[in-house]
């Protein structure tokens, strides 16, 4: 492989550009243990657009691990609202706390990784960049920069196969000097220019050591190639019923696997009511991992008898702001209470 044969001038080549050329973010501008664990955990399922007023804000309430570990649950789910999958959240917590408990800090990857929340891509990330370790992270943008360095046309099965196929080209090209710049380079590269869909070649540093660039040049040819998984359509209808300034809140149990102690507008279903003829409030999409989800919200007026199912509740609409709502819920209810007469 042409690359290997080059590394130091790689190393070089893609040092400098991210020196010139990385995006300022807060974890590097001021960077610390702290920091960087909370950003790598935000960024899991987050893009960095998304999750940078959170982080803004969670610094601000949890400065430092002492202050998160000291916080009640409710006040970190909070301050996760609106960015989901917040077993990253509760985990968060539960590693402050553990952290606290430690003699010393944990050092490499295999001691962070007993920690919650954190898997050998997090692993990686936090000891790299945090504490020098001469971890190699490997993500669905290393593994693209790779694919095209080696012109890797192989076919895998899943993003999983494909990072296990990676994982020694990605520890034979990192750099050990300085594993958290190199890493988060090779980050940045894959965030900006070296892209799925529109890579910029021109502007790249390491065009030189590319493979693909003559097989290539455009890369028109997508790789790595990976397997479609199949894609399940689900369908779900949400009720918006009120009570006088009240609305019904399905609680979802404190025991469920996903999104305990959270609240979401109930589903139809759940209430026994049937489907109205009318017009929806609202028709949401959303896509979660292999599932393309389409959410349609009606108003509903209960019949007379109507008695609310059990873990739904009648909450007061200007309360509902102090509650932890499951994902877009908040955002939907917002929308539709400005549409909706609530008396
Ligand atoms: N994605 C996850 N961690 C990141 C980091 N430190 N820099 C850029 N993108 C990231």
């Amino acid at each position: 492989m042409q690359i290997l044969k080059q590394i130091p001038d790689f190393h070089k080549s893609l040092a400098d550009w991210y020196q010139a050329n990385h995006r300022p973010l807060p974890w590097r501008t001021h960077p610390s243990l702290y920091r960087t664990v909370v950003s790598e955990l935000m960024l899991q399922q987050t893009q960095i657009k998304t999750m940078l007023p959170y982080f803004e804000r969670w610094m601000e309430r949890f400065p430092d691990f002492q202050a998160l570990a000291d916080a009640p649950t409710n006040a970190v789910l909070k301050h996760w609202e609106g960015l989901g999958y917040y077993s990253r959240a509760r985990n968060l917590h539960k590693l402050a706390k553990a952290i606290l408990q430690l003699p010393s800090k944990p050092a490499t990857p295999k001691e962070w990784q007993a920690l919650p929340g954190i898997g050998p891509y997090t692993a990686a990330a936090i000891t790299s960049i945090a504490q020098d370790y001469p971890a190699a992270v490997i993500d669905g943008n290393v593994v693209r920069i790779l694919a095209r360095l080696t012109n890797d046309t192989r076919t895998f099965k899943n993003n999983g196969a494909a990072v296990k196929a990676f994982t020694p080209l990605a520890a034979e090209v990192l750099n050990k000097q300085t594993p958290g710049d190199h890493n988060q380079a090779m980050m940045e590269l894959g965030a900006t220019l070296c892209t799925k869909q529109k890579p910029n070649c021109p502007a790249c540093p390491v065009r030189s050591f590319c493979a693909t660039k003559d097989t290539d040049p455009l890369h028109t040819i997508s790789i790595p190639r990976i397997e479609r998984t199949a894609i399940h359509k689900i369908a779900i209808e949400r009720a918006l019923v009120n009570k006088e300034d009240k609305i019904l809140l399905h609680r979802i149990a404190d025991d469920a696997p996903q999104l305990a102690g959270q609240y979401e507008l109930p589903t139809v279903q759940a209430l026994g009511l049937k489907i109205p003829d009318a017009q929806p409030l609202a028709v949401k999409k959303r896509g979660i991992t292999n599932k393309r989800i389409t959410e349609t919200i009606y108003q509903i007026t209960p019949p007379i008898n109507f008695k609310k199912p059990q873990a739904h509740e009648w909450i007061q609409v200007q309360k509902i702001d102090s509650l932890t709502l499951s994902g877009p819920h908040r955002r939907w209810l917002n929308e539709m209470l400005k549409t909706v007469e609530i008396s």
